[in-house]
Order: C-alpha cells, then structure tokens, then sequence
C-alpha cells in the first residue's frame, strides 16, 4: 500500500522524488530529495487535486486505482501548473479521458499553452465552489504564490486547505506522511531553504495570501510538497508566517568566495573575532562546495551576513557574482551586512559589492574591508572592526 488516507474518502496519492539532483534545475536536492503531494476525495464525484512530475505517472496512476480501483476520476483541480505538478496530465488524462479539468482563469491557459490540452478545461472563480457530494471544494487565488495562476483548494466538510507550494518543503516523506508521524521540527531546514529559493522572492504576495487563508478555519493542510499537517497545522502556519515577514534569529552568516585560501584565511579570523564578541550562531559557507540555497536560506532567518570575495580580472569572483544575483533577486530583507574583498593587483569586487548594496538598499554595518592577497597583521585589525560592528548590530532592534 503506497497511498495514506487523510480522512475518510480522502487519501494521499503522492510520491517521492529521490532521482532529481536540482529542483528546477537551480536547488540541489541530492541529499533530502521531493515529494509530490496529490490527493484524492473518492465522494459521489471523484475528484483528483493536482498531478505529480511526468516521470513518476505510473506510480501516481497505480495509486488512483488503489483508492478507486475502476471508478473513474471526474475533476482534476489543478491548483499549480508548475510542472512539478501538472506533467503528470498527459497521463492522467489518457486514462480518464472524459474527466473534466478545473484551473484558476491563468492556469487555463498556462495548462494549454504547457500541454496543448484546451478541451474540457474550466476556469475557476476566487471563491467558486465546486460540490462533490458529502464534500464541497471552493478555490482561493493566490497570485504569484509563487506563479500568477496558483491558487488553493478548500474541503469544506473537513476544513482542508490542499495549499499547493503553499506549506511546503523539500525533502521527501519517509514512511509518514503526517507531522504527528515524523519529527517535524527536523524539516525546519527544508522548509526555510524551500520558503527562501521558492517563494522568496514573491514573499510579499506570500504574506498576503497567508493574511487571506486567516480568514478560513483550517483543521488540516495537505501542501504540494512535505508533511501533510493534521496535528500541528500552527506549527507550519506560524512558520510561514514569520518566514513571509522576513523574521531573523541573532547570529552571521559568512559566505565566501576563495581561490588559494587567503579569503577564507581572513573569514576564518573574521569568525574568532565574532565569537570573541560573543556570537554564538555563525554559519559559514564556501560558494565553491556547498550549494548557494542552503546559504540563501539561513540569510533569509539570520540578522547579520557578511560576504567575502576575491576579484577575478577586475570583476568579483564568479560564484558570488551568482549569490549576488540572487540575494538581489530575493530582495532579502531585515539584514545587517558586512563585505570583505580581496585582490592582487586591482579591485573589482568592491565595485560590484557596492553596486549590490547600492541596488538593494543593504543595511551595511561596517566599512568594506579590503585585503591585498595575504592577511596581513592590519587586515586583522580591520577584520575585528568589522566583527565588533557586526556584534554591534546584533543588538539592534
Ligand atoms: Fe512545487 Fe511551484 O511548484
């Protein structure tokens, strides 16, 4: 049995992803891998709520017969055309030909424009219901949370939200889907780094939509990705919201560029010289071996960061010119942060620091430190300047 009932009538038809090394080409998720929520509510009408990755269809057919068995699917909702979660109609659609498929006005076209399936395809209204017998879906938009078409789905009878992207996280679910089955506290890493890549950048649509589902009383959230919330449904509901308003924890997060080990000498100096001044939480992070999501998402729950870099021919060194882009691109917010740059014969690195801090309107707690090759006994000296700063702005509302 791969399938998990949620209620009477409503299971879990998901599966895990362990074979995709970077979600959307872009996240490493070698390590914790993805599931792909869908449900099922098996009621006088049958109605499927999101489809999985093309390349796992089989498996989520095999699960629609296991719940089903020869009944036909009537609906397919489709709440998020990301194809994470709607490749799968093709195949769904092969063995339910006659079902009809239910998409937010957007999403109508994207399933078109993605599948070129146009027939039997309906567009749903915000606050539109759709009955299915003992149970009634209504549908809540949630633009650009994290695409222009995403929208929810509430189960009336049970006071279900299916939240799409909405909830989730990486990694996939191990035996349990349901918080209560799992130590869910140990996904709090995946759902920041989740929050911080995926959604980041639309977080202010985020904290709207999370300001519109307030209004609806929710028992259980059954999200795209992750555990399924039946017993702590706060838990994920107080997570996201801190994550949308961009709360930070005390502590510095140090990403560094390094390419003979002079940069990272001085970011190891910069790290004494922090926990001298008593920061306990310092995280550090080489941008040629760890992955920049899992920096992107401590910065995004940390106060203070500082990002350290060599130049590379009169420009900065490659891999942070890439965290750059995408720190600019997820408008980070609520930071304090320092810069360190290091050269051998001109600069550059400076400049594209102070254009970044320049385009994102940075909170610098400290003057830019700049190295010439080896660290040498006043770089140091800058170097505490710059943690004692750094230990400074802690401290600050
Ligand atoms: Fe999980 Fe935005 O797709």
């Amino acid at each position: 049995m791969k399938t998990r009932e949620v209620f009477d009538n409503i299971h879990w038809i998901g599966v895990n992803d362990r074979e995709t090394v970077a979600f959307e080409g872009l996240w490493n998720i070698e390590k914790e891998g993805v599931a792909y929520n869908a449900y099922i509510i098996n009621d006088d009408k049958v109605a499927v709520i999101d489809t999985v990755k093309a390349f796992k269809a089989n498996e989520f057919l095999d699960n629609i017969k296991e719940v089903i068995g020869d009944k036909q699917v009537d609906y397919l909702i489709v709440n998020h055309v990301e194809p994470d979660h709607s490749s799968g109609i093709l195949a769904l659609r092969d063995v339910y030909p006659d079902m009809a498929i239910y998409a937010s006005k957007k999403g109508v076209d994207m399933i078109g424009n993605f599948f070129n399936v146009c027939d039997n395809v309906h567009e749903l209204a915000e606050g539109e219901t759709l009955p299915l017998g003992e149970h009634t879906l209504q549908f809540f938009m949630t633009p650009m949370v994290h695409w222009p078409e995403s929208m929810v789905t509430y189960e009336t009878k049970t006071k279900t939200l299916f939240s799409m992207d909405i909830f989730g996280s990486f990694g996939t679910v191990n035996g349990g889907i349901f918080d209560d089955e799992n130590d869910y506290e140990s996904y709090e890493d995946s759902i920041n780094r989740y929050y911080a890549c995926i959604v980041g950048k639309v977080t202010g649509q985020a904290e709207r939509a999370l300001n519109k589902l307030a209004s609806i009383e929710i028992k259980t959230i059954c999200p795209a990705h992750g555990l399924v919330w039946r017993s702590h449904p706060e838990y994920i509901l107080n997570k996201y919201t801190s994550l949308a308003k961009c709360e930070k924890q005390e502590g510095v997060v140090i990403v560094y560029g390094t390419m003979y080990g002079n940069t990272r000498d001085a970011v190891e100096i910069l790290a004494n010289e922090l926990k001298a001044q008593g920061v306990r939480n310092i995280k550090m992070y080489d941008l040629s071996r760890v992955d920049i999501s899992y920096a992107i998402a401590d910065i995004w729950v940390t106060k203070g960061v500082v990002l350290a870099a060599p130049s590379y021919y009169s420009k900065i060194f490659p891999k942070m010119a890439y965290m750059l882009y995408k720190l600019s691109e997820v408008k980070v917010k609520n930071n304090k942060l320092g810069f360190v740059c290091n050269y051998s014969w001109s600069c550059g690195a400076d400049r594209e620091f102070e254009r970044f801090i320049e385009e994102t309107k940075a909170d610098v707690a400290s003057p830019m430190v700049l190295i010439k090759s080896g660290v040498q006994p006043e770089d140091q000296e800058k170097l505490a300047v710059l943690a004692k700063d750094m230990a400074q702005a802690m401290q600050e509302a």
